[in-house]
C-alpha cells in the first residue's frame, strides 16, 4: 500500500528548507515524508522513498528496527547511531542516524539522517575557526607593537650609515637594513586585511595550469606534475589572484617536500585533482556544488609535530620557511567560502581545498 503523500508533504512543508536530512515515518516504520535534503543525501527521488520500510534502506536493518522500537516506546529523543547506507553502485555511506517520536496525524517518528564524515568535519571546522580568530588577533596586535620599533632601528642604521667612512662597516648597517626590510614584508603580510577583491567567474583549471607553469619553472628538474581534471566543473565566483596565490603556495609546499632532505631529495608527484561535489556543507552554509581540489604528493608527509598547527601563522618545518604560506592559503579559501583541510602520512600528503560553486 502507498501512502498518500500529498497531505503529508503539506503537513511537513516547513521541513523541506531544512539543510538537514529528515524522514517522517508511521508508526509501522514506513517512511511517510522524506525532504528534498534527504532525497539528495540517499541518492534518491522523494517519491521512491516514500512509502519504503525505512529500516531495510540500511544495512543494519535490525539495529535500525530495533532504535526505532525504542524511540516509540520510551516517547524519547533516541541518540545517533552509526548505520550505513549502502547506494546502488557506489561505496556504502557511513551516516549517524537520530529519531525522535512526534505528534502528528499519521507520523509517529521523525528521523535525522547526516553523512558521518561530514558531521566530524564540521565540527573540526568549527573548532579550528574559533581558535584561527584568536591566533590571528594575537599577531595582529604583536605585528603592530614590533613595526614601530623596527622602522626606529632601520632609520637608525641608515643615518649611522652615512656617518661610516669604511666600506667594510657599511656591511653590518646592510645587514641591519636588509634584515629589517625582510621583517617589514613579513609583517606587512601579516596585517594587511585580506579580502577577496573583484569577483568574476573563475575558471580552476585556468588557475590550475597557470600554477602548473609556475612551479614547473621553478623546479625544473625533479617534480613531475600530473593532471587529473574533472572537465565539467563549473566556474566558480572568485578573484583569480587569490586562488592562483592560495593553490600555488599549497603545490610549491609539495614540491618543496618533494626535494626536502627528509626525502633524500629524490623528487616525485604531484597530482592535481578536480571534482565536484554535491550538498556539502563549508563555513556554516550548505552547497549544492561544491569543488573539490585537491594537490597529492608522494613525498615524506608533514613532520608530525607540526601536524595540528601548520595553518598557524609562523609555523614552518623547513628550513629558511616563513611559514605564512599556508596561513594564506586558509585566509584566501575563507574569503570564498571555503574551507581547505589536509590528511598526510610518509609516502602520501593531500591538500583539499573545498570551494562553493553554488
Ligand atoms: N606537501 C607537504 N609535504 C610535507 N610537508 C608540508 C607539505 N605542505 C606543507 N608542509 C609543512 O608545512 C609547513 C608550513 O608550510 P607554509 O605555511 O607554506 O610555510 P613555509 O613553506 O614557509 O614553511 C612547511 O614548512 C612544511 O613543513
Ligand atoms: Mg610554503
Amino acid at each position: 500500500m502507498v501512502a498518500s503523500t500529498k497531505p503529508m508533504a503539506a503537513a511537513f512543508s516547513g521541513l523541506e528548507l531544512l539543510p538537514t536530512a529528515v524522514v517522517v515515518l508511521d508508526a509501522g516504520s514506513l517512511v511517510r515524508y522524506a525532504n528534498q535534503a534527504a532525497a539528495d543525501l540517499l541518492g534518491v527521488g522523494v517519491p521512491a522513498l516514500t512509502g519504503q520500510r525505512f529500516p531495510e534502506l540500511f544495512d543494519e536493518s535490525r539495529k535500525v528496527e530495533g532504535m526505532l522500537e525504542e524511540a516509540l516506546a520510551a516517547h524519547w529523543r533516541y541518540r545517533a547511531q552509526t548505520v550505513g547506507y549502502a547506494r546502488p553502485g557506489r561505496e556504502r555511506l557511513p551516516l549517524s542516524c537520530m529519531v525522535a517520536p512526534i505528534d502528528a496525524p499519521g507520523a509517529a517518528l521523525l528521523a535525522e539522517l547526516r553523512p558521518i564524515q561530514e558531521q566530524l568535519r564540521q565540527e573540526r571546522e568549527e573548532r579550528l575557526h574559533d581558535q584561527q580568530e584568536a591566533t590571528r588577533e594575537l599577531l595582529r596586535n604583536l605585528a603592530h607593537e614590533i613595526k614601530n620599533p623596527l622602522g626606529g632601528l632601520r632609520g637608525s642604521a641608515q643615518l649611522l650609515e652615512r656617518e661610516l667612512d669604511r666600506a667594510d662597516l657599511k656591511e653590518y648597517t646592510q645587514v641591519i637594513i636588509k634584515e629589517a626590510d625582510r621583517l617589514q614584508v613579513l609583517l606587512d603580510r601579516l596585517l594587511t586585511p585580506r579580502r577577496a577583491g573583484r569577483l568574476a567567474p573563475v575558471n580552476i583549471h585556468e588557475v590550475l595550469e597557470r600554477v602548473r607553469s609556475l612551479v614547473e619553472a621553478e623546479f625544473p628538474r625533479g617534480v613531475s606534475v600530473v593532471r587529473n581534471y574533472d572537465p565539467s566543473v563549473p566556474d566558480l565566483k572568485g578573484d583569480i589572484e587569490q586562488l592562483i596565490q592560495a593553490v600555488l603556495n599549497v603545490v610549491r609546499n609539495a614540491a618543496q617536500a618533494l626535494l626536502s632532505a627528509a626525502h633524500g631529495g629524490s623528487g616525485g608527484t604531484i597530482v592535481l585533482r578536480t571534482r565536484s561535489l554535491r550538498q556539502v556543507t563549508l563555513a556554516r552554509q550548505r552547497h549544492k556544488l561544491a569543488l573539490e581540489l585537491q594537490v597529492m604528493d608522494d613525498g615524506p608527509g608533514v613532520p608530525e609535530d607540526i601536524r595540528d598547527r601548520i595553518f598557524n601563522p609562523l609555523v614552518s618545518g623547513r628550513e629558511g620557511g616563513s611559514g605564512i604560506g599556508l596561513t594564506l592559503v586558509q585566509t584566501y579559501v575563507q574569503n570564498h567560502g571555503g574551507v581547505v583541510e589536509f590528511d598526510s602520512r610518509p609516502g602520501k600528503t593531500v591538500f583539499t581545498l573545498l570551494l562553493p560553486l553554488v
